[in-house]
């Protein structure tokens, strides 16, 4: 048998508000022998998401990563040696992989995926769990967007956000995307197609969004959370939807999280704030791929991907997640 090498990133100190290059450390280990049941992956395209940044609290809702542990990530690979009946050399595999460029892991965390329905990088991206599914079901699902409502998207940028924003497009709706910048803001309108663009870095926030939404808004897909949130509830019309789909805004003082100060908004408007988490809808994922990689192949839906290359570079694309420095998905290829 071959032995491979692991070049991974772990957790070297926990970070005090914003991330930074020093709670990182990149080492290299040689991979474990397999063990019944297990499988050995090579990591072909992580993806880069919120809750990695999440798990670094001692307190964590998807589980807190200790320190020198190494950072979560979910991901596609290529099975190079399987102890698992379910798996042969050669598959390609999704799940939770890491930061690294192996992983050991028991088979049954990982399920095959379909190149034929759509290239490696599209599994963590359009079709991916935490980008496509998770704007897929909170726009149908939770939002129940209508032909003709006035849908306003956070982050529309960013992998989710420019996700959601562009199904709910193609449902009917006028859209209308939030996003720091004006060079993102004319990539909404003009790439994407949305009907409005906001900047809340420059913008008067509030100003823009009655200009652009006068009759108020019928659905708010929310990935950002404070300060915007309250701008949003203000202008929603009866029987109005908020999607709290995140609050990266507050994901780097999750002690002192800042909720909204105008929800009574939802009383006298008869609206709703509802939130959800992708993995309630797994059994609809594989329906919902399929109509996502149509759109795909028609031309209907676009993912822009910002990829960077080398593990060693998985902390600055974190980073970059934080500062707002890419459009689309942002997708490590190891
Ligand atoms: N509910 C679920 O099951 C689920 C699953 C996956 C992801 N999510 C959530 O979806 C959201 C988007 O995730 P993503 O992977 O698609 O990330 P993303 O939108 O590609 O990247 C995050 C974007 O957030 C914006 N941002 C960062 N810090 C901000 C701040 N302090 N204030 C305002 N905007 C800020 C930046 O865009 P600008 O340059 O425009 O500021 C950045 O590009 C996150 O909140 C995540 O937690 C939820």
């Amino acid at each position: 048998m071959e032995t491979y090498s692991n070049r991974r990133v772990l957790l070297a100190q926990r970070p005090n508000g914003a991330l930074s290059r020093d709670c990182f450390h990149v080492e290299t280990v040689p991979c474990a022998a397999l063990e019944e049941g297990q499988i050995l992956i090579e990591a072909k395209c992580l993806s880069i998401d919120a809750f990695i940044r999440t798990v670094m609290y001692e307190e964590a809702y998807h589980g807190s990563l200790p320190v020198g542990g190494t950072l979560v990530a979910l991901g596609v690979g290529r099975i190079l040696e399987s102890r698992s009946p379910d798996f042969e050399v050669g598959d390609a595999v999704f799940g939770p992989i890491g930061a690294q460029t192996h992983a050991v892991a028991p088979a049954s965390l990982f399920r095959k995926i379909d190149e034929e329905i759509a290239p490696l990088r599209a599994w963590v991206g359009a079709l991916g769990v935490t980008t496509g599914l998770t704007a897929y079901f909170g726009i149908r699902a939770v939002g129940c967007v209508q032909p003709g409502e006035t849908v306003v998207v956070s982050a529309a940028a960013g992998a989710v956000g420019s996700v959601a924003a562009q199904i709910a497009r193609m449902d009917g709706a006028r859209v209308i995307g939030i996003a720091g910048g004006p060079d993102k803001c004319r990539f909404l309108t003009e790439e994407l197609g949305l009907d409005g663009a906001l900047d809340y870095k420059s913008d008067d926030v509030e100003g823009a969004l009655r200009a652009l939404a006068p009759d108020g808004v019928d659905v708010y897909f929310d990935n950002v959370g404070g300060e915007l949130l309250d701008v949003v509830l203000d202008q929603i019309r009866e029987r109005a939807r908020i999607i709290i789909c995140g609050a990266i805004s507050q994901y780097e003082s999750m002690e002192s999280v800042r909720g909204p100060s105008l929800y009574l908004r939802l009383a006298e408007r008869h609206a709703r704030m509802e939130g959800f988490a992708v993995n309630f809808f797994e059994a609809r994922y594989a329906e919902a791929q399929r109509e996502l990689s149509a759109w795909l192949d028609e031309g209907k839906l676009v993912m822009h991907e910002h990829v960077f290359s080398g593990i060693d570079h998985f902390p600055d694309a974190l980073l970059t997640m934080f500062s707002g420095g890419h459009r689309g998905k942002l997708i490590v290829e190891p």
